[in-house]
């Protein structure tokens, strides 16, 4: 690979998305060249895999089905647009990529890290990301900052607890893969936030 390839992970709610268009103006007044995508989607076949992944009407959706669904959208985003990119010698950036199946699917769905990392071999093998920003804040403190759990909104406690597993599943990964990922406090102000980041990505010589 010729090019950058940076990730962006973190749970629900941490400001995920914010930060990533913070990054973006960023580059575009430094004059730094990149291409943005994310996951599931980024081409017109991955994103119809989004729509029947995220349909509520599929309830009758297995777990090992959602994971492996998750699998080919990567795969048709690796072979059409990212691979190529890279290839290029082009800066890549991706919304969610391979360490949210392991967090979501492998440890929170409980399908295990070993089942995801098999089905996702195309990626591990070909396509693994040269560092991984992963905006770490407990999903309680990211929901409390969103106006709270209490309020009756979507998150109820079963659902806390799926993020209290993402989130733990996240920081596993994060510690087993310690040269990759770049760990970001986002406890803070969105500002502070973004400062770190750019902070991290001078520091590694990306920026
Ligand atoms: P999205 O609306 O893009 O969420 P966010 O703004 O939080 O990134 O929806 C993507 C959802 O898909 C999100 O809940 C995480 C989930 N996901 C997985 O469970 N596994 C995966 O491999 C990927 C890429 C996403």
């Amino acid at each position: 690979m010729k090019g950058t390839f940076i990730t962006f992970e973190g749970c629900e709610g941490v400001g995920k998305s914010r930060q990533i268009r913070y990054l973006e103006d960023y580059l575009k007044n430094n004059g730094i060249k990149y291409y943005l995508t994310r996951e599931p989607g980024g081409t017109e076949v991955s994103e119809q895999i989004r729509s029947v992944i995220l349909d509520g009407k599929n309830v009758a959706m297995t777990d090992e089905c959602e994971a492996l669904l998750y699998a080919a959208a990567r795969v048709q985003l690796l072979k059409e647009v990212i691979g190529p990119k890279l290839e290029a010698g082009e800066l890549v950036l991706c919304d969610r990529y391979i360490d949210s199946s392991l967090a979501y699917q492998g440890y929170a769905r409980g399908l295990g890290v070993d089942f995801v990392e098999k089905i996702n071999d195309y990626a591990i093998k070909n396509f693994m990301p040269d560092y991984t920003l992963f905006l770490d804040l407990p999903p309680e403190q990211a929901f409390k900052r969103k106006g709270g759990v209490d309020k009756g909104d979507r998150v109820e406690l079963s659902g806390m607890e799926f993020h209290e597993k993402v989130y733990n599943g996240y920081k596993q990964l994060s510690k087993r893969d310690s040269e990759r990922f770049i760990v970001i406090d986002a406890s803070g102000e969105k500002h502070e936030t973004h400062a770190k980041i750019i902070k991290a990505l001078k520091e590694k010589g990306i920026i």
